[in-house]
């Protein structure tokens, strides 16, 4: 299942929908999310299980993919559910796999709106999935404070570098250029920021004896394969309290 949404202008029509039909795209700006485009959330503390997973992707999907094994056999299994999957990017590889799982899918163009009636139009989208979290994975827009506020400390990143060191798009090209002998990839919360939030989880990536950016980028993604799905288990349980089954989380660390 799809929902389009197409931008606003020009042409101006009628929003298309493909497939499943959505709210109505029509709430006001405001600075942060309503309630009501925000409703749903697991409040802290209160085990829902599992929790309600919103992924947002804007190219080829492989940590969705990562994610989406987690969640059948791996950390997340019975701790998260992936729920819906969000991209400003029709073409994304990512949506393949997002259909083989049976996943709806909410496409929001970024063209003719700015970066909050974008957000707005997100949250609009998502608010039937009810998600209680918002996961990136690979999307490529930086996201604005109706996001942010709808979502406060509820959305996680990962970024193929340490922030300290690196922000921004083309890192593993980055550490490639430098010549590192070892690089960095990162879990942490999204602020208003570009790869600013609070960070939740590192891993070292050993680039030693590499021979050029693809295997840079190969050894990286490995890496950020293996520590996503765990840290956001982590921080669900965390947050979130006992939701799932322990014994799979405990056995992966
Ligand atoms: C990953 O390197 C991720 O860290 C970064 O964008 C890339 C996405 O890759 N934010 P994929 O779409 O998950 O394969």
């Amino acid at each position: 299942m799809t929902l389009l949404v197409p931008p606003p202008q020009p042409p101006p029509p009628a929003p298309q929908v493909r497939a499943n039909p959505a709210p109505a795209d029509s709430s006001s700006p405001s600075p942060t999310g309503s309630p009501a485009e925000n409703a749903g959330n697991a409040p802290p503390g209160r085990a829902r299980n599992p929790i309600r997973l919103a992924v947002f992707i804007s190219g080829r999907g492989s940590n969705l993919a990562a994610l989406l094994a987690a969640q059948a056999d791996g950390p997340l299994r019975g701790v998260g559910e992936i729920v819906g999957i969000v991209t400003d990017t029709p073409e994304a590889g990512g949506l393949r796999l997002a259909a083989g799982a049976g996943l709806p899918t909410l496409v929001v163009m970024p063209q003719g709106r700015t970066r909050e009636e974008h957000d707005h139009a997100i949250l609009r989208g998502l608010a039937r999935w009810r998600a209680d979290l918002l996961v990136l994975a690979g999307y490529r827009r930086l996201v604005s404070p109706v996001l942010v506020g709808a979502f406060p400390g509820r959305i996680l990143n990962i970024h193929p570098a340490d922030p300290a060191r690196f922000r921004g798009l083309h890192a593993y090209r980055w550490a490639w250029e430098e010549a590192l002998p070892e690089t960095t990839v990162t879990v942490h919360l999204v602020d208003e920021g570009m790869d600013t939030g609070p960070i939740l989880a590192q891993a070292p990536v050993d680039l030693r004896g590499a021979t050029g950016p693809d295997e840079v980028e190969r050894r990286g993604l490995r890496v950020e394969h293996d520590l996503y799905p765990r840290a956001l288990a982590e921080f669900i349980r965390r947050e979130f309290g006992q939701a799932g089954d322990t014994t799979c989380a405990a056995s992966s660390d």
